[in-house]
């Protein structure tokens, strides 16, 4: 099944909205499979924000994201990739429509609570990065027949 890469960021761990933000990802029916809280260095910044190297906003966005530790997530489930966006919502807060994470509880571009992986590749990649194979959980849940159809699970 698809996996994606999620991180709650700095601005989710200091204003105490991780459980709110699990819940949300939880209740939609996805499954994590990982999760950890980790502190980001300069390093794994500067090859997860490589598409904004030459921004302006880099330094501070390095430096945000440094703040505080992150909880970092593998999260499953069908087109969870897709899916884990549209619940986030777009990137700035206060264009995003109420309903999704960054909808609610952001007002702002940079402070906008959450990563999530933006294509299947990505998502492989930022997982390899963010996680070793042993720290992520291959579980059944007894009620997956409840979340989807057969057909759905078995392609
Ligand atoms: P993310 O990667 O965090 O899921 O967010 P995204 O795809 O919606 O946005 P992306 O363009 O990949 O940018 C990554 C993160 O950089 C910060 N940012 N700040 N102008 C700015 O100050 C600015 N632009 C982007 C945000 O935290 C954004 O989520
Ligand atoms: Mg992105």
């Amino acid at each position: 099944m698809e996996r994606t890469f999620v991180m709650l960021k700095p601005d989710a761990v200091n204003r105490r909205l991780l459980g709110e933000i699990i819940g949300r990802i939880e209740k939609k029916g996805l499954k994590i499979v990982g999760l950890k809280m980790i502190m980001l260095n300069d390093k794994i910044l500067d090859i997860h924000y490589a598409h904004h190297k030459n921004k302006a906003f880099f330094p501070r966005l390095k430096k945000f994201m440094s703040s505080s530790p992150v909880v970092a997530m593998v999260v499953e489930g069908v087109d969870a990739v897709e899916v884990v966006r549209k619940l986030c919502g777009p990137t700035n807060g206060r264009e995003a429509v109420p309903g999704t994470i960054r909808g609610d509880f952001s007002m702002s571009v940079q402070s906008n609570l959450v990563h999530a992986s933006d294509s299947k590749e990505k998502a492989e990649e930022e997982i390899k990065r963010f996680f070793k194979k042993e720290e992520i959980f291959n579980y059944p849940l007894s009620n997956e027949h409840l979340v989807y159809s057969k057909d759905e699970i078995n392609g």
